[in-house]
């Protein structure tokens, strides 16, 4: 850390580990707070993968002695861990960092900082820098493990902290993780990702495919498991490639046959899959493995071979066609869901409409749609784009009212029958109603008592009101 390119840390100074860097900054904090504990508020935007990093920095928040907040005016650290996947969400973190600004000006020793994917962008950290002078600290992606030390740096004043080297360092395995749910928890199971489809902007700020060993990953699982979780979701950005060339031999299909014969009541999930590295061999050890559900979320992105290409995705529609084929086969009971991208530089409306008739042979449970978002560094980015965004915009309505009626399909069928529900919360409208998800990860809301939540049940269908869907437990 003392050699960064930056220049942010002097290169004499002894270099601490995290946990020296935790003690020393629990004493500038009880210091600097001696009436009470400092509040914490911790923002995601973007992925689970974020979310998984943001429960570590909490959980190393909470070692520093922070308490936590639901309201940035409250907080005396504030920390949005920022995504820079489509434009949109950059332009929210700019958004929501600018209103920070009068309530720093009202409290003068709050600390603000940001991290994540979109740091890790030197020309954003670069635009923090000259136009937000208002926040203290920011780091990318491969100095989450380090947090101690940034903290204890940033709360001894001074220069303002920007840490963005990229690090082609081991995984740091035994950070603190304070989790958000206490019956469903993420489990990384690698980082970063060596696809480079044209479109996307993660290769870049997240570094090359790093997958943890089989060993640490059961060993959280176990702890998770003892934790009374119910529900385990595996991440990485294309989990079907996890374990290549690892000394073990452990590659993800076998990685999901040990999780899976882990004593407990838990089910296992994973995302995200990818369609040029999915095999039969997943799909089997999927199939026979009681614990996994019965849901794969495999993103295919645009249904002509052209696009696919051109979006260098590896696979063609036949590819993705039989994959899903294969897994209907083996597991007739199978909820598949995807990400698509509309309107790919280049991309025709015909061409679209590739996509379109995919969609309506898999009868997808439900899709993440996206209009393409040109990402500064990617090749995509460079190519023409001679469809205006209005007329992307039309494709995109013209394919969401397809899944909307694939979905109603779906929805009607399902009345009458039985499913298990994972209990999640009550209904965004607390209406007295809870939110149920099946293995399939459909949400199913019915009437019931909030002790229910985190828990599974049995649960009727009994009405259908295009994709929503209510019930009652059995
Ligand atoms: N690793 C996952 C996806 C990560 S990003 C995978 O390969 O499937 C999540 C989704 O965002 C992608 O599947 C894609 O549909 C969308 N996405 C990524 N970059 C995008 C861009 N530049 N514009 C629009 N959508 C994008
Ligand atoms: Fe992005 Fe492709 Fe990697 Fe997914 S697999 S994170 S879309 S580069
Ligand atoms: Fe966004 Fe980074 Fe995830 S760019 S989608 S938060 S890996």
């Amino acid at each position: 850390m003392s050699e960064a390119k930056n220049g942010v840390f002097s290169s004499d100074e002894k270099a601490f580990s995290q946990k020296e860097y935790t003690e020393l900054a629990r004493a500038l904090i009880s210091e600097k707070y001696p009436e009470a504990a400092p509040k914490a508020f911790v923002h995601t935007y973007g992925c689970q993968g974020n979310v998984a990093d943001s429960e570590r920095i909490k959980g190393m928040l909470d070692e520093l002695g922070y308490e936590f907040t639901d309201s940035p005016e409250t907080a005396d650290f504030v920390l949005f861990n920022t995504c820079a996947v489509r434009e949109h969400a950059e332009d929210r973190v700019f958004g929501n960092v600018g209103a920070l600004k009068p309530v720093k000006t009202e409290k003068r020793d709050m600390i603000i900082a940001l991290c994540g994917c979109m740091m890790q962008q030197p020309h954003i950290a670069e635009k923090i820098k000259k136009s937000y002078p208002f926040v203290n600290l920011v780091f990318g992606t491969f100095a989450i493990s380090v947090f101690p030390e940034l903290m204890y740096k940033t709360l001894r004043g001074g220069k303002r902290i920007f840490e963005i080297t990229e690090k082609n360092e081991p995984i740091a395995e035994g950070v603190p993780v304070k989790r958000d749910s206490s019956f469903k928890a993420w489990l990384p199971i690698m980082y970063g990702c060596n696809n480079f489809c044209t479109y996307c902007i993660v290769p870049y700020v997240r570094g090359r495919e790093r997958s943890r060993k089989a060993d640490d990953i059961i060993a959280e699982a176990k702890e998770i498991i003892a934790g009374g979780a119910k529900e385990i979701t595996l991440l990485g950005q294309n989990v079907n490639s996890y374990g290549k060339n690892s000394e073990d031999g452990i590659n993800f299909p076998k990685l999901l046959k040990m999780l899976g014969e882990l004593d407990g009541d838990f089910k296992l999930r994973f995302m995200t899959s990818h369609p040029k590295d999915c095999t039969k061999e997943l799909l089997d050890a999927m199939a026979s493995c009681s614990k996994a559900d019965r849901h794969l979320h495999l993103p295919f992105q645009s249904g002509n071979n052209r696009v696919l290409k051109a979006m260098n995705r590896g696979y063609t529609r036949e590819k993705y066609l039989e994959l899903i084929n294969y897994a209907k086969e083996v597991m007739p009971d199978i909820s598949i869901t995807s990400d698509i991208i509309v309107g790919f530089p280049g991309e025709t409306y015909e061409e679209f409409l590739d996509t379109v008739s995919l969609i309506k042979e898999v009868k997808f449970t439900s899709l993440f749609t996206f209009i393409f978002s040109p990402r500064k560094g990617t090749k995509a980015a460079e190519m023409p784009d001679p469809v205006p965004y209005a007329e992307k915009s039309r494709w995109f309505t013209e394919l969401l009212r397809t899944q909307e009626q694939i979905a109603a399909e779906r929805s009607k069928k399902m009345i009458g029958k039985i499913y298990e529900v994972l209990i999640e919360s009550e209904t965004k409208e607390k209406n007295g109603l809870l939110t149920g998800r099946t293995g399939g990860n459909i949400n199913i809301d019915f009437p019931g008592d909030k002790e229910l939540i985190g828990t599974y049940r049995k649960v009727k269908v009994t009405e259908a009101k295009n994709w929503l869907l209510s019930g009652e437990l059995v």
